[in-house]
């Protein structure tokens, strides 16, 4: 199947598939870089690493190869703002931000000339997105996505909030590019979405279990053993998220544990401020990453147990595209 390309502000990517950005070092240069030699967009996750660690990693996904590479950014991120400073010093692509919202961002990324996407969840933030001025691209994320989540119905599924919200957008005159994500793993998604008159689609957990993420293998793991049913959405932080259990409160790391300190990764964060639920979010995905799941918390999306391998992107694209 021939997908349509998708036009990111002066550039234009082969193929319309977005690899969402996954932040605490799952997507890093290697998946944006693969992603995009495959005519994709690849994002780097821009959470969870610090402003000289996502300079490098932008430099890095340059050298390892052409295409279009941009960088997903999380407002509620207490580094949020240096983030973006070294976004607008580096000139990625574009820049992607979600979990949160502020007009101010999108203004500096347009003077710069950066295009920029918002993650969005809701007719109210189509409208709010088509009004503000630097936004020259939307995603619209449904309650399958992994991560933290921004609908209120958790349970949401692509195919219900995508038309209601890209029905508004169009109303208010946005003319850019609508992007569908949440549960989109195969071609027969890629087609429905963009039967539904979504410009492109995103992924987060097919590419997530690829090769080239920088997930430890204990995590793709997880994933290969996950079955829907295990995915749930909870909220240790205070903001939605979906995950694989078990999440219980007693197996994640505490604040007061050993060698445990808050870094204070959030703007605002419900676990931090209460002392007797003090979980570390920031450590849990961390250790998932860096192998140790069980002290861990695996972010995942609501499809992940209809995925079954760990394939390298080439393949992925080729199965997506087929
Ligand atoms: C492990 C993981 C980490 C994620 N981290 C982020 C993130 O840092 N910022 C963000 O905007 N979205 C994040 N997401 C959401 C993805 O970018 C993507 O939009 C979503 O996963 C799409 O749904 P899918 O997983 O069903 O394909 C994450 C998703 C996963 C699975």
């Amino acid at each position: 199947m021939q997908l349509p390309s998708l036009q990111i502000g002066k550039k234009r990517a082969k193929t319309c598939i977005i690899q969402g950005g996954m932040s605490i070092c799952i997507a890093l240069a290697p998946l944006a870089a693969a992603v995009a030699r495959e005519g994709g967009v690849g994002t780097i996750g821009g959470m969870g690493i610090n402003p000289d660690d996502l300079r490098t990693h932008i430099r890095t996904a340059r050298q390892l190869g052409t295409g279009i590479m941009g960088v997903n950014l999380m407002y509620v991120g207490a580094l949020f703002d240096q983030l973006l400073e070294v976004c607008i010093e580096e000139g990625p692509d574009y820049v992607a931000i979600g979990a949160g919202f502020a007009r101010g961002p999108f203004a500096r990324l347009q003077e710069h000339h950066i295009p920029a996407f918002a993650i969005i969840s809701s007719p109210k933030a189509a409208r709010i997105a088509s009004r503000t001025p630097g936004i020259s691209g939307v995603v619209i994320e449904s309650g399958e996505a992994g991560g933290h989540l921004g609908p209120k119905d958790p349970h949401v599924s692509t195919w219900e909030l995508f038309p209601e919200v890209y029905g508004e957008l169009r109303e208010c005159g946005f003319e850019g590019p609508a992007i569908a994500a949440g549960g989109i793993i195969d071609a027969d998604d890629v087609r429905r979405a963009l039967a539904m008159g979504a410009d492109g689609v995103q992924l987060g957990t097919r590419f997530a279990m690829s090769v080239e993420s920088s997930a430890s293998w204990a995590m793709k793991e997880a994933w290969l053993r996950a079955t829907g049913s295990q995915v749930e959405w909870w909220s240790p932080t205070g903001y939605a998220s979906r995950a694989i259990v078990p999440h219980t409160d007693e197996r994640l790391p505490r604040l007061d544990g050993v060698n445990l300190r808050c870094r204070n990764c959030l703007k605002v964060c419900s676990h931090r401020d209460d002392p007797s639920r003090s979980h570390c979010i920031r450590q849990a995905l961390i250790n998932s990453q860096q192998g140790s799941v069980g002290d861990g918390l695996v972010f995942s999306g609501a499809r992940v147990g209809d995925i079954k391998d760990i394939l390298p992107v080439r393949e992925i694209f080729q199965q997506l595209t087929c």
